[in-house]
């Protein structure tokens, strides 16, 4: 059982959550390449070299899926909007087919009565600017600035609200330093030369929606509890760096427009001249802050240069991911991030959900655990509310089993499990969950 409407307050808002390179079928309706695609192409770095080629070829099914989630009674869809899909080049000519499919799918949300929550970008870089840097070139910021102008003038007028990137960390360290993630560097300069161009392109971005008319923008950002492998002050202090590059970096630059010291150790050296003074672009101001959650790391310190420490593994159950699973942790940042950072600005939890190994049986399957897990998590939600946290939604990760990125097809988040052979959607049980709870 999850709760429920009556569960939260009035006008609190349910949604699910996808992303255009996970779902849509990048080899579609004209879009460029991508750093995934060239990134799963190189052996070693995708499990099975699988991409997104065809993914949940969602491009072709939007309505069905869409209708997926009307009928759970979702109030909210956060989708994202592939760059390369509507500048295949990155930068100058149109793709007018890949403007014309947002189009499409923003108009069917809203005849079903859901509202459009958009990410602009969510991780698929085009090729052509990949290649001239991509996050590491400062004029990133100028391009993005560009994409979201195409974006703004065509959907702007009926986007319920709009984040420009989704979870900056993943952009910056996983991708530039731990070399998880397209464009699979391993690197600290160019990873401080992201992180920090990711946050120039953020404010940039929101001041052009701005300047388009558009409201209700936000940022979204990622967050893992960091619990110190042991009781030692070396493991403290290992604990409190992984919190500062990873929970706090983003949101003191753009709430606060400062990087914490402990992250400046490692980075300084490394930003880009000037950097102080861009603080000012960062910090345009925001209507809302989403946090995306999942689970906490047990963090110990080791050998070797800056920053020095290593993961652990914890006690609690996990998921397929072989993520512990910590609900405290969602209501630790809620209390948190109000307190230091958002204040009375409303939060949504913009992703929250959890992996398991689903099998169809009978045409369905009972994922029993991800219903714990979303009930769990909900409950941290609520007692949150109760003390006083401005929390006014929360999307589940994700409606379909999707591309997992460096994990491939396997990894199944989805409420809707996908055949990846027929491409055939199957309403979950925590699916039909959802939709008990949020019968009106
Ligand atoms: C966060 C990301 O935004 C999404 O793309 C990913 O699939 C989920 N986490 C699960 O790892």
């Amino acid at each position: 059982m999850l709760p429920g409407r009556k569960d939260f307050p009035e006008g609190f808002l349910f949604g699910t959550a996808t992303s255009s390179y996970q779902i849509e079928g990048h080899r579609f309706g004209g879009a460029g390449p991508t750093h995934w695609d060239s990134f799963a192409a190189t052996p070693g770095n995708v499990a099975r070299a699988e991409n997104g080629a065809v993914a949940c070829d969602h491009y072709h099914r939007w309505a069905e899926d869409l209708d997926l989630v009307a009928d759970a009674g979702f109030d909210l869809y956060r989708f994202s909007t592939s760059w390369a899909r509507v500048m295949p080049e990155g930068r100058g000519a149109v793709n007018a087919e890949g403007l014309d499919f947002y189009d499409r799918l923003v108009d069917g949300m809203l005849e079903r009565g859901i509202k459009p929550a958009l990410t602009l970008y969510h991780w698929e870089m085009p090729s052509a600017l990949a290649d001239l840097g991509g996050w590491r070139n400062r004029d990133v910021a100028q391009w993005f600035a560009e994409f979201t102008q195409v974006i703004a003038r065509r959907l702007g007028d009926r986007i319920w609200s709009a984040a420009p990137i989704n979870e900056p960390w993943c952009v910056g360290w996983l991708s530039h330093f731990l070399g998880a993630h397209a464009p699979g560097l391993r690197d600290i300069r160019a990873t401080a030369r992201a992180m920090h161009h990711v946050l120039l392109a953020h404010g940039q971005a929101i001041s052009v929606m701005r300047a388009e008319g558009m409201g209700n923008l936000g940022a979204v950002c990622n967050f893992e509890y960091a619990h110190p492998a042991d009781a030692t002050p070396e493991a403290a202090a290992a604990a409190r760096l992984y919190d500062a590059y990873y929970n706090r970096f983003f949101v003191e630059g753009m709430m606060l427009g400062r990087y914490p010291d402990e992250v400046l150790d490692g980075f300084a050296p490394h930003l880009p001249e000037g950097w102080q003074d861009d603080f000012a672009t960062i910090r345009a101001p925001l209507d809302w802050f989403g946090l995306n959650y999942y689970t906490c790391k047990r963090i110990a310190p080791c050998g070797g240069p800056w920053p020095a420490h290593r993961e652990v593994e914890g006690p609690l159950p996990k998921t397929d991911m072989g993520w512990e699973i910590y609900p405290e942790g969602l209501h630790a940042f809620l209390t948190r991030v109000a307190r230091d950072y958002t204040g009375a600005l409303p939060l949504y939890v913009t992703e929250n959900g959890m992996a398991a190994p689903d099998a169809l049986a009978d045409g369905t399957c009972a994922d029993a655990g991800r219903i714990a897990y979303y009930a769990e998590h909900l409950e941290a939600c609520r007692r949150a509310i109760a003390e006083g946290v401005p929390l006014a939604g929360y999307m589940s990760w994700s409606l379909l089993d999707n591309y997992e990125w460096a994990l491939g097809y396997d990894k199944r988040f989805g409420l809707v499990h996908v055949d990846f052979e027929t491409l055939k959607r199957s309403p979950k049980a925590s699916w039909h969950a959802w939709a008990r709870a949020l019968e009106h």
